[in-house]
């Protein structure tokens, strides 16, 4: 009895230490020939996440200069702002300024049949915290885009 009761408690401990030493931080976020993100309009992801590992992948079939779609990263407030001073970047920049602290995170902007993997560390965000994620192809911000929390 005591020996099963020891095995049962072993085998809970190992169970709660998986759950959180490993909490599901990868995430595929697919698109495509159309303005529209497969994870649609909000993200959220563990709070313990130390990084996240996120990977774009375009299924549609439309180059990036056409069809671009990138993932990128910002607190909500800084959204428009990072987005407007993509415009003026082009496509080989992947419409998004180089070198701004504002954004977060982001892919490279991507056509169809292709994809990216990125990761980035979650220090300095805060869990609950407001956050947005958008595509920076002029044009698509407007309706690509999303919120991004860590809870
Ligand atoms: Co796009």
């Amino acid at each position: 009895m005591m020996k099963s009761m020891h095995k049962f408690f072993a085998a809970l401990a190992l169970l709660l230490f998986a759950n959180s030493a490993f909490a599901q931080c990868d995430v595929t976020v697919e698109v495509g020939d159309n303005l529209t993100f497969s994870v649609g309009s909000s993200m959220e992801m563990p709070a313990d996440c130390a990084e996240i590992t996120l990977t774009i992948k375009h299924t549609g079939t439309l180059p990036a200069a056409a069809m671009g779609h990138n993932w990128v990263l910002t607190k909500t407030a800084d959204f428009q702002p990072v987005a407007q001073a993509g415009l003026g970047a082009g496509v080989a920049n992947n419409y998004l300024p180089s070198d701004d602290a504002r954004i977060i995170a982001a892919t490279k902007l991507i056509g169809g049949g292709e994809s990216d993997t990125i990761t980035f560390s979650t220090e300095g965000m805060e869990a609950g915290g407001d956050y947005t994620f958008f595509c920076s192809f002029p044009g698509h911000w407007a309706v690509m885009k999303g919120t991004f929390a860590l809870n």
